[in-house]
């Protein structure tokens, strides 16, 4: 089977973006990634995209009238490079567009750092973890709809957070896992596919 073609949405420093190239290069990911596509021109990500001669794309929605808009032309781009999955490795605008969501529908992943729904819509949710005294928290992997964080879940993995004395410490065990986890849950669609039956993701290998 053909390489899945992935366009990556991030924001910021990238750690995500950085393991799942690590993942592609280790051979653990079967997939090849075709664009970056940020928000922001300063995000880190677009460092990594450049080292490895990855196209980035930068939609600043400031040049857009309607949040909509913007939406409509990351569509348009990922219609361009012909994109098999869209990856958001902290991706901090929430996707709205109806074209876009219609076109890739159950194409679109994201990676939340707790374990869904318990901190669900949270931007902070490993220090609302800490403050609330969990000690269990972890990562959910799911598919991306207009229901903010609560799309199908793909895969989830725990991570005791007992002996973390701040919600650092929270963020950085977390992050460790979402960077072993994202790679793998990527390689599994160049693998199989996920049959949608309500809430649920059921993975079937081809
Ligand atoms: C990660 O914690 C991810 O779970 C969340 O945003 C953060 C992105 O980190 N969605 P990075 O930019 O991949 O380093």
């Amino acid at each position: 089977m053909a390489t899945i073609s992935v366009a990556v949405l991030a924001s910021g420093r990238g750690s995500n973006f950085k393991a799942i190239l690590d993942g592609i290069k280790n051979k653990d990911t079967d997939a090849g990634i075709e664009v970056l596509i940020t928000d922001n021109p300063h995000a880190y990500a677009i460092e990594y995209a450049k080292a490895e001669d990855i196209s980035v794309e930068i939609v600043d929605f400031k040049e857009f009238a309607r949040r909509e808009d913007a939406d409509l032309r990351i569509k348009e781009l990922l219609d361009a490079y012909e994109t098999d999955l869209v990856v958001l490795a902290g991706y901090m605008r929430i996707l709205r567009g109806k074209e876009l969501f219609d076109a890739y529908r159950y194409r679109i992943i994201n990676i939340h750092p707790s374990l869904l729904p318990a901190f669900k819509g949270s931007t902070n949710a490993q220090k609302d973890a800490f403050e609330y005294g969990c000690k269990v928290s972890g990562l959910t992997i799911h598919f991306v709809t207009d229901d903010v964080d609560g799309g199908p879940i793909i895969y989830q993995q725990a991570v005791d957070i007992s002996e973390c004395r701040s919600a650092e410490e929270v963020s950085e065990k977390i992050l460790r896992e979402e960077h072993n986890s994202y790679k793998r849950v990527i390689d599994s669609f160049s693998k199989g596919r996920y049959l949608i039956e309500g809430r649920k993701a059921i993975y079937v290998k081809d």
